[in-house]
């Protein structure tokens, strides 16, 4: 059942180019230049009249609920507010009936998301769930939706849920973007034909596997690791860094690149491995300035990069390249060489990968 894989997570994470073609089949139309999701399609006037949305969502989730307020924000042009369930749901918010709630889940059992949905419904607002388990309590819970499609995921550790959430969510940007008319007509045809080449570009990020090992076994030993990105790959920092801790149990925190140096760089010395998201499109030579601070504090610098780099390679311990993409897409792709580290690392350090200690692939209790 595990197709010949050691391990689910292993699977699942080789699966995402499908998962991903799962994803956009019969939604992204490049040809065409259409956006098809009945579940938006249905409630149009909700999502446009919206004085903003409200993502709700817990653990990986969240992180994708946070690239979507990039994208959300910068094409779509509607206010987003990223919650951790557990927070809105007790902190008496402000929600109307012009609020747009997305609820976003693998499981579609999360309590405290579950409980943040029946919170905005109770003050009339529109609530839009995004899961991967079809007939779930979320998915049965919210006024619409639309699923990830991105098949089981066994794996406690949540990989191919995270980049089909952040597929489906960039759809709806698109939709509410051309809907709006806040994106020009060449700009959402060339963000189609951009979006549908991710699967085959993902692929080829799944080929830099045995050099991501081998910075696994020069790093496995770490007890802590930080984790830098700004713009849309500052989510992705934070869920590279839950994925280490979570499986291999090394301590690591993510962080927006500029906030170092209040704070946290204070850290560095030539034991710690800084793991920084340094594509080229979105903030590259202000990352680049971030990682010569870091290395004049002699950490470890390691950077997923977009092919053909040269700047960040002449500072860098190691690069782990991906393809060039849009910024907005990149997540999609940065995030690969980040689940498959923490993977080997937690292989090498012999953990349970699949089933991390204190771990439940579903927290129906809050
Ligand atoms: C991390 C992980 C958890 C879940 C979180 C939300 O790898 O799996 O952080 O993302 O418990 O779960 P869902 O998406 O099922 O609501």
């Amino acid at each position: 059942e595990k197709g010949g894989y050691e391990h689910f997570m292993l699977k699942e994470i080789y699966e995402q180019p499908n998962a991903i073609t799962d994803t956009y089949r019969g939604r992204l139309l490049a040809k065409e230049g259409i956006v098809r999701m009945s579940g938006v399609e249905n409630h149009k006037e909700k999502f446009l009249n919206a004085n903003r949305i409200i993502i709700v969502a817990c653990g990986t989730s969240w992180h994708a609920g946070l690239v979507a307020e990039y994208i959300f924000e910068d094409i779509a042009r509607i206010p987003v507010e990223v919650e951790y369930a557990s927070e809105f749901r007790y902190r008496n918010p402000v929600i109307t009936e012009k609020d747009v709630v997305i609820a976003i889940s693998q499981s579609g059992e999360t309590a405290d998301t579950l409980a943040a949905i029946k919170l905005a419904k109770q003050h009339g607002a529109f609530v839009f769930g995004v899961c991967n388990v079809v007939g779930s309590s979320i998915a049965r819970e919210t006024h619409a939706g639309a699923y990830t499609h991105a098949g089981p995921e066994i794996g406690v550790a949540s990989t191919k849920a995270f980049t089909t959430q952040i597929t489906v969510l960039t759809l709806i940007a698109l939709k509410l973007a051309k809907e709006k008319g806040s994106i020009s007509k060449s700009d959402f045809h060339y963000h189609l034909e951009q979006l549908e080449l991710i699967p085959e570009k993902v692929a080829k990020a799944l080929k830099a596997d045995d050099h991501i090992k081998e910075v696994a076994k020069t790093y496995m030993n770490a007890t802590n690791c930080l984790y830098l990105g700004r713009g849309y790959n500052f989510p992705v920092a934070l869920e590279g860094a839950l994925k280490l801790k979570e499986i291999s149990y090394i301590h690591a925190e993510g962080y927006p690149a500029a906030e170092m140096k209040h704070g946290p760089i204070a850290l560095i010395d030539e034991q710690m491995p800084v793991f920084v998201i340094a594509t080229k499109k979105g903030h590259y030579e202000k990352v680049v300035s971030n990682i010569q601070e870091i290395k004049s504090r002699k950490g470890k610098i390691i950077a997923i990069v977009t092919e053909g780099d040269v700047d960040v390679k002449k500072l860098a311990d190691h690069i782990i390249e991906v393809p060039e993409t849009l910024e907005s897409l990149s997540p999609l792709l940065t995030t690969i060489p980040l689940q498959l580290l923490s993977y080997h690392i937690a292989v090498l350090l012999n953990k349970n990968v699949d089933q991390p200690r204190n771990l439940a692939k579903s927290v129906t209790v809050e």
